[in-house]
Order: C-alpha cells, then sequence, then structure tokens
C-alpha cells in the first residue's frame, strides 16, 4: 500500500522544524541567500520548487528508512565492494556507514547540508570512519579523487533525460577503469511504482559504451521507502567503468 507521506517525493512544502541534532541554524542565513550554493538547480528542484536541502528539515525523508538499503547490505555480504567507495547522493548516509563499517575507506557525498550533517552525527554516534561532504554529482571531477566502487541509491532516478548524459560523464571522471558502479533506482515494472520509474532501456542508454561504462547486469529488486509496505519496485545495475 502507498502511504500518502510519499507525497514528499513531490515537494509538498515542508515544516520548519529541524531534526534533532542538525546544524540547520547555523546554515540557514547560507542556504537563504541562495540555496543552491552557486550551482544549478537540479530536474528535481525545478519541479518541486525547493531545494534538496529542504527535504532534510522535516523529519526522514520518505526514502530515508534509518538503515541500509537491503540490496547494499547482501552486495556487502557477497563482496561486491573494493578499493574506495564513492556514495553519490548519500542523503543520511546509512548506505556508506554500512559500508564503511566492513573497514572500507568512504566518501557520501550531497548537495543536501542537512543531510550530510546528520550522516556525520551517525558516523560519531556509532564509531564509525567515514567521510561527508558537499559535492554536486554533476561535477565529480572537482573532488580530483577515483574510486574503485561508486554507489547511486535513489540518484540516477532523479535525474530527467538531460541531465543524465553529464551526470554518466560525472561518475566516468572519478570511477577506475575496470571499476564498478552501482546504481538502484525506482523500475517501470509495476505495480506501485516509485515516483521516479525508470526502464531497463534508459539505463543502458545512460551508460553506454560511448560514455565510458558497460552494463553488466540489471536485476530486478525493491527498494525500501517509508511509505512502501513491501518497498518499489528496483532495478540493481551492476555497471563496469571501460
Ligand atoms: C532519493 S535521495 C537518496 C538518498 C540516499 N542515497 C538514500 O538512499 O537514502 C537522493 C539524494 O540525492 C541527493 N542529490 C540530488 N541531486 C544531487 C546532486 N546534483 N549532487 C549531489 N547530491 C544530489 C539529494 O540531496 C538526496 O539526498
Amino acid at each position: 500500500m502507498v502511504k500518502t507521506r510519499g507525497l514528499a517525493y513531490h515537494g509538498e512544502v515542508a515544516g520548519s522544524a529541524v531534526r534533532k541534532g542538525t546544524t540547520m541554524s547555523e546554515r540557514s542565513e547560507t542556504l537563504a541567500d541562495d540555496p543552491f550554493s552557486g550551482r544549478q538547480p537540479t530536474s528535481h528542484e525545478r519541479m518541486t520548487g525547493r531545494p534538496w536541502d529542504a527535504s532534510y528539515h522535516d523529519g526522514p525523508a520518505p526514502w530515508d528508512i534509518g538503515r541500509p538499503q537491503p540490496v547494499m547490505v547482501r552486495l556487502a555480504a557477497e563482496g561486491g565492494f573494493a578499493g574506495a567507495v564513492l556514495d553519490v547522493g548519500c542523503g543520511t548516509g546509512d548506505n556508506a556507514l554500512h559500508v564503511a563499517s566492513l573497514g572500507f575507506p568512504v566518501l557520501g557525498v550531497d548537495v543536501a547540508e542537512t543531510a550530510l550533517a546528520i550522516a556525520r552525527e551517525k558516523a560519531a554516534d556509532r564509531g564509525i570512519a567515514a567521510e561527508f561532504a558537499v559535492a554536486d554529482a554533476f561535477h565529480l571531477e572537482r573532488l580530483g579523487r577515483r574510486f574503485e566502487t561508486v554507489l547511486d541509491c535513489g540518484m540516477f532516478h532523479t535525474c530527467d533525460g538531460d541531465e543524465r548524459p553529464a551526470y554518466a560523464a560525472s561518475l566516468a571522471s572519478v570511477t577506475e577503469h575496470g571499476g564498478t558502479l552501482y546504481v538502484l533506482c525506482f523500475s517501470d515494472e509495476g505495480p506501485e511504482t516509485g515516483p521516479h520509474p525508470v526502464s531497463r532501456e534508459e539505463l543502458r542508454a545512460a551508460f553506454n559504451p560511448g560514455a565510458g561504462w558497460n552494463v553488466a547486469a540489471i536485476e530486478s529488486a525493491r527498494v525500501q521507502t517509508t511509505f512502501h509496505d513491501n518497498g518499489a519496485p528496483a532495478w540493481f545495475a551492476t555497471i563496469k567503468r571501460v
């Protein structure tokens, strides 16, 4: 059953309460001046009329389930991670923290500073060493770093068709040749698809050999949300950097 909280994906106005432990008050002046910190608003932000950061102001966002996605837990248990790991659009960090807890060096990046503050607080509370930094997923080359494993849990499906080539190029710029990108996104295989359903063909088109990618596998999966009882239909893609 889909619960109404899911409407938050499409941007109902959030209240002003800030989750305990965040430093929103410190950031509010900067965010009020320019909520996008000088970057181009994403298609999702244009559609909803508010910055990603606002999704984290009023309690857990609908994708913020407070634990790692089961697909990621299984992947880690099966040895799917290697080397330095980048989590793009990491949100409040549960996936990144799970991987870091296994001993991998992990950087989580996001444009939502409130989410990053929560992620850092979780890392401190759990005694897990993980790095969290503000970075634009469309300009990851600015990090000046490369990663053997890159994780996208719910970021790709927020991109519209016009944004996908730039996003794939940005990911390619930070992924070691021979490295692996994992994408967990809503799929178009109903019923009760998530708010940004993506087809297999769209995944293959975005991560094509001309863009430096080879899609190794696309599996049917579930992505857990706070408003689906048993998760929403998803694709779990394993994509190699060529
Ligand atoms: C659907 S949420 C998923 C968050 C997290 N991966 C999870 O599974 O809980 C998408 C995340 O991508 C972030 N995001 C969206 N556009 C971004 C961009 N251009 N650069 C970096 N992060 C972005 C949002 O702030 C949000 O935290």
